[in-house]
């Protein structure tokens, strides 16, 4: 039996994490969009790329959610991007009906399957899906740390001239300007990064992780990045569905952890074929402590908008 993946959203992200997922043969993938013919000409093309790449799942496209049923996955990248001077939180209110009516006709077609959100702002989205679709929390994650850990991991090892492969970063809390990378647990083949750099550039590496998707709409002016975000959501969508159980920085609904209650935040979680099939509550500083609460004030500020328009 193959696999089925969905990706909602045909546009930068959503176009190029299907791709990713042919690439890696993990599942016949449909790709939906609301312009008219964009996904079934991008679904083509892909399709026509097997021959030369040597994959041989089945990439469609379609305006409707009727061919994506009964998929395993269902990857939500629809929806508005950020533009120069905007704040992922900027796109709230559009992406907000964006993600409500998506979840309503992806649950309608796929009960079983596990949602893994992409759209910004990121955990305000996940919420809004989980109340929705109204699956189990361990089936709607939110992809944010791989892709912010990934932006560390880069950094740290091109200032040390090291392979990206060799560096281990921990990246917590939402996906937005609060996000809580631990220095302290962020490692060089288990050499704490304190030993290999000095604070003011462990500083700077963490300012320009904390500023990393800002750096890229800066250069690209009419959108965000994307071929990072696909390989990250990519990433998740192979983990769950070859039940790897890798232990990855994702957004999970907290209900107690870390003292976070009722709200999507990025945390370390084991992925496999349930999805979130486990919540690592690490011991916290006092200090990274107090980040992760502000960080999760800034998710709650989110909520405390959407939530009257969910009744
Ligand atoms: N979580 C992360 O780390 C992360 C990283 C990058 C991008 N993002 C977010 O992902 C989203 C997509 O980014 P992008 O660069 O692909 O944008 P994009 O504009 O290239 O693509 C978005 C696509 O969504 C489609 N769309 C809009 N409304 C739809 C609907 N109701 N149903 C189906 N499709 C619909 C649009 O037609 C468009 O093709 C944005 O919200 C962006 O902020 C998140």
């Amino acid at each position: 039996m193959r696999n089925k993946v969905t990706v909602v959203g045909g546009g930068n992200v959503g176009a190029s994490c299907a791709l990713n997922i042919a690439f890696k043969e993990l599942a016949d993938v449909v790709l939906v969009d609301v312009m008219e013919g964009v996904p079934i000409g991008k679904g083509l093309d892909m399709l026509e790329t097997g021959p030369i790449e040597g994959y041989d799942v089945h990439v469609t496209g379609a305006n409707d959610y009727e061919p994506t049923a009964n998929s395993d996955v269902v990857v939500i990248t629809a929806g508005l991007a950020r533009k120069p001077g905007m704040s992922r939180d900027d796109l709230l209110m559009a992406n907000f009906d964006v993600i409500k009516s998506v979840t309503e006709q992806v649950v309608k077609y796929s009960p079983n399957a596990i949602l893994v959100l992409v759209t910004n702002p990121l955990d305000a989205m996940c919420w809004t899906a989980h109340q929705v679709s109204k699956f189990s929390k361990n089936r709607v994650i939110g992809m944010a740390g791989v892709l912010d850990t990934a932006r560390f991991r880069t950094f740290i090892a091109a200032e040390l001239n090291v392979s990206v492969e060799n560096v281990t970063a921990v990246v917590l809390g939402g996906h937005g300007d609060t996000m809580v990378p631990i220095v302290r647990l962020s490692n060089v083949s288990g050499i704490p990064l304190t030993e290999l750099m000095d604070q003011a550039t462990i500083e700077r590496l963490v300012e320009r992780t904390r500023t990393g998707g800002a750096e890229i709409v800066k250069y690209l002016k009419t959108g965000s990045a994307y071929y990072a975000p696909a390989a990250a959501a990519a990433e998740m969508v192979e983990s769950i569905l070859k039940d790897k159980k890798k232990v990855l920085p994702c957004a999970v609904l907290l209900e107690g952890e870390y003292g976070i209650n009722g709200l999507f935040v990025g945390v370390p979680v084991k992925l496999g074929s349930r999805g979130i099939e486990k919540i690592y509550e690490i011991h916290l500083t006092s200090e990274e402590k107090q980040a992760l609460a502000k960080s999760a004030a800034a998710v709650q500020e989110l909520i405390d908008v959407i939530k009257p328009k969910m009744a």
